[in-house]
């Protein structure tokens, strides 16, 4: 303070300057910790579009930190099941993780089941004009409430229908319980089939499949596979009648207790890892569909463009019970991002 008094206005005002910088270099010095060690849990098995991306977000981001970053990735709800990691990642036991996006009604967040709309969306491109636009960054933002913070969107891909027989017309789905996630959108398709919804988390839904307390379910062909469903469903109807995503959140304190420079390399890392992840992820569902046809362990239907249609007017009632719960405003802007309107 005596040196910037002795050098005048102009010398003053320059040894403010030099000051802050030094001080916030210093900062930034002082907070750019040792080692950071990132938790990352997640439900579904490694060869899959999120267990893939995962990995190469921590080959990423250990290299370019030399280390000093890691990432533990526990796959395949080893850690935590679906309603125990939100717990976990709020009471810091894990840093972050990529939930299904229709696992966020649950969590305060209603909005985010516009995912879960059938037959929204006909392609990825539909799905990418809604996460890389406004509504898509709303929504992240929306995570803030909730101490998480929301780094950006994966692709699974498009669900398709399983059982013990095949589910065709609307009328074959009478009286079927029909495992589901914990999403509403998802719980009213399945009524609207006539359809008894079951909430089970992804971990105990082959074992549920398996001992006969649900008959059927819905996912993309690479969680099908990979959970050995093969073996516990007689059949598959290549539906593509909606969509599972994930959101890849990580825990608002820990982000905070981050230098800056740490969480730019974390955010491009993992960019990257989307990016990465959602070009395998229509690759790795066909992969998973190849090895399911070889394996002709489950029939495999296609619907005609009747079924389809039958059953695209069947479950429209969803896209009403959605909008009277969370305002018709998000249910359009939806359509109109899918470009559905
Ligand atoms: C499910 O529960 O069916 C999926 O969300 C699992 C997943 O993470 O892909």
């Amino acid at each position: 303070m005596a040196m910037i008094v002795r050098m005048g206005k102009w010398g003053r005002q320059t040894g403010w300057t030099v000051l802050v910088a030094l001080c916030m270099w210093g900062q930034s010095m002082h907070t750019l910790a040792a080692s950071v060690r990132i938790r990352f849990s997640h439900v579904v098995a490694s060869q899959t579009p999120k267990g893939l991306a995962v990995e190469r977000f921590k080959t990423t981001l250990e290299q370019r930190s030399q280390g000093r970053i890691t990432v533990d990735i526990h796959p395949s709800a080893q850690l935590y099941n679906d309603r125990e990691e939100m717990q976990a990642l709020r009471l810091g036991a894990v840093e972050m993780l990529a939930p299904s996006l229709s696992k966020f009604g649950r969590m305060g967040f209603p909005e985010f089941e516009i995912f879960d709309l059938p037959f929204l969306f006909d392609s990825q491109d539909d799905v990418r004009r809604l996460t890389q636009g406004r509504l898509g960054q709303r929504l992240l933002e929306r995570l803030g409430r909730q101490q998480m913070v929301g780094l950006g969107y994966l692709d699974n891909g498009f669900k398709h229908m399983s059982g013990r027989k095949p589910l065709l017309w609307p009328g074959d789905y009478a009286g079927v319980r029909m495992r589901v996630q914990s999403s509403l959108v998802i719980a009213a398709q399945m009524q609207a089939l006539g359809a008894v919804p079951v909430v089970l988390d992804f971990s105990e839904t082959r074992r549920a499949l398996a001992a006969g307390v649900v008959d059927g379910t819905e996912n993309p062909v690479s969680n099908f596979w990979t959970q050995g469903m093969a073996d516990v469903q007689s059949d598959l109807t290549l539906s593509q009648h909606a969509y599972l995503g994930y959101a890849v959140v990580v825990g608002q304190p820990f982000w905070d207790s981050l230098a800056e420079a740490d969480r730019q390399l974390i955010r491009q890392a993992l960019n990257e890892a989307l990016s990465y992840g959602n070009s395998i992820a229509a690759a790795e569902n066909e992969r998973a569909l190849a090895a399911l046809r070889a394996s002709a362990k489950t029939r495999i239907h296609q619907l005609s463009p009747a079924q389809r249609e039958a059953l695209r007017q069947a479950t429209a009632p969803a896209y009403g019970a959605l909008a009277r719960r969370i305002g018709s405003e998000w249910v359009e802007a939806a359509q109109q991002a899918a470009h559905k309107r």
